[in-house]
């Protein structure tokens, strides 16, 4: 064995080592996009109304107070289980409901709380945004995140 390390074999290290990881990179790429495709989502339940719901909440900016998934901002809560924990599971009319009933009480103006603008939805707006948020409480994450305030 050499004494010390060559250049000739730094280069190999270095272009060896690069190429090695890049193939694991490559690998971990291609099983996350099968995993999403094949495993987490359900696109059989994708509906129509799923995806305008998912408009509304990108148009609203939902995400620049409210986390989903554990991803977004910290100001408010969570809201990819926000479906389970209104009970949506057992009874969506009732979940449906009381996400519509919420989304008219704001702002609460209570004194100390924080404050949520109101949006002014149409009904048909809050079954899609309730279409979208019961969709994405099904999206298996692997118990991601670990507790319900996200
Ligand atoms: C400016 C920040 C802000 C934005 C933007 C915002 N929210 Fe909120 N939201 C809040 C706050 C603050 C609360 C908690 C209020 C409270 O507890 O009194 C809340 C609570 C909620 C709740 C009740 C959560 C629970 O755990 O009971 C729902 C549902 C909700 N927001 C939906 C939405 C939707 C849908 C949008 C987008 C259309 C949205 N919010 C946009 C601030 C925001």
């Amino acid at each position: 064995m050499a004494e010390r390390l060559t250049k000739a074999g730094a280069r190999n290290v270095f272009y060896g080592g690069s190429l090695f990881f890049f193939a694991i990179f490559v690998a971990l790429t291609a099983h996350s996009h099968w995993f999403m495709r094949n495993r987490s989502t359900d696109e059989t339940t994708l509906t129509p109304s799923v995806a305008r719901g998912k408009h509304i909440w990108e148009r609203h900016s939902c995400i620049n107070c409210h986390t989903l998934l554990g991803e977004g901002a910290y100001f408010a809560p969570e809201l990819g289980n926000v479906w389970k924990r209104y009970g949506g599971d057992q009874d969506a009319a009732g979940a449906r409901e009381t996400l519509r009933a919420w989304m008219a009480a704001q702002p609460s103006g209570v004194e100390g709380r924080r404050q949520m603008p109101q949006f002014n939805l149409a009904d048909d707006e809050v079954n899609d945004l309730a279409a979208f948020l019961e969709w994405t409480s099904k999206i298996k994450t692997q118990n991601w995140p670990p507790n319900d305030a996200g």
